[in-house]
């Protein structure tokens, strides 16, 4: 299975991803979760990535791309979180592709508008031990204690930096819908429902893609 999850910031790409990898044996690439490891690291390449990240601008393609490809190389099933993000990227993506002669399975537009994202955006925590993403008050970590946190904020999760991340959404990354709908690729979805419904829909629509 390759698939890709396009969406706005905090439609839930990284949390359905994490719930489809489980579920369909593929790996979860996030290229955010890339990003942040790396700026974690402190290497060089963290260094001049942070920036960008903290702001909520877009690491430059010729960065990102040779971030992402030893992931799409390494994974025979995987779903792509946060990648591609422009039509730039898509067809870097196109391209690496072809080299390995494979094909896309599908990719799922992930729907919900601008004011539910900030909402979920603020109250995101993510698991520092297990990478997991919760939200205080839709999805808090199990009170068993399975996931010892600490459950953070993201650096990018300020008020202005998601203003900024949601622009250029819908200005660079939107536009993408139509690029793969032209190829008979895009399946939308209300991610407006809750998280289980949101997965129950995807794999719904992605079994009828694959038997059409
Ligand atoms: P990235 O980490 O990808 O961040 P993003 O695009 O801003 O998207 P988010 O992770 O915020 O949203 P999400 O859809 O994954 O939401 P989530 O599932 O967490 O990228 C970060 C930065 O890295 C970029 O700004 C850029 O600098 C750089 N970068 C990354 N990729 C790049 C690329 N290709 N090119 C250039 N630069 C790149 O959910 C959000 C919250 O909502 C959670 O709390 C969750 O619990 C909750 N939630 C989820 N679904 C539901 C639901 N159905 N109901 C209620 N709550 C829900
Ligand atoms: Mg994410």
């Amino acid at each position: 299975m390759r698939v890709i999850l396009l969406g706005p910031q905090g439609a839930g790409k990284g949390t359905q991803a994490q719930r489809l990898a489980d579920e369909v044996g593929a790996t979860h690439i996030s290229t955010g979760d890339i990003v942040r490891a790396e700026i974690k690291s402190g290497s060089e390449l963290g260094k001049k990535v942070q920036d960008y990240n903290d702001r909520g601008e877009l690491v430059p393609d010729e960065i990102i791309v040779e971030m992402a490809k030893p992931y799409l190389d390494d994974a025979d099933a995987w779903l792509l979180d946060g990648f591609p993000r422009n039509e730039s990227q898509a067809k870097s993506l196109d391209a690496a592709l072809d080299d390995i002669g494979e094909n896309l399975d599908a990719v799922v537009a992930l729907e919900a508008p601008d004011d539910a994202l900030v909402e979920r955006l603020s109250g995101r925590r993510q698991s520092q031990d297990t990478g997991k993403i919760y939200h205080v008050e839709y999805d808090p970590p199990s009170e068993d204690g399975d996931d010892p946190g600490p459950f953070i904020q993201r650096e990018d999760d300020t008020e202005e930096s998601i203003r900024r991340r949601l622009e250029i959404y819908h200005d660079q990354t939107e536009p993408l819908k139509d690029y793969y709908a032209a190829r008979d690729l895009l399946i939308t979805i209300d991610a407006e429902q809750d998280i289980p419904k949101v997965t129950e829909d995807i794999l719904e629509a992605v079994d009828r893609k694959d038997d059409a």
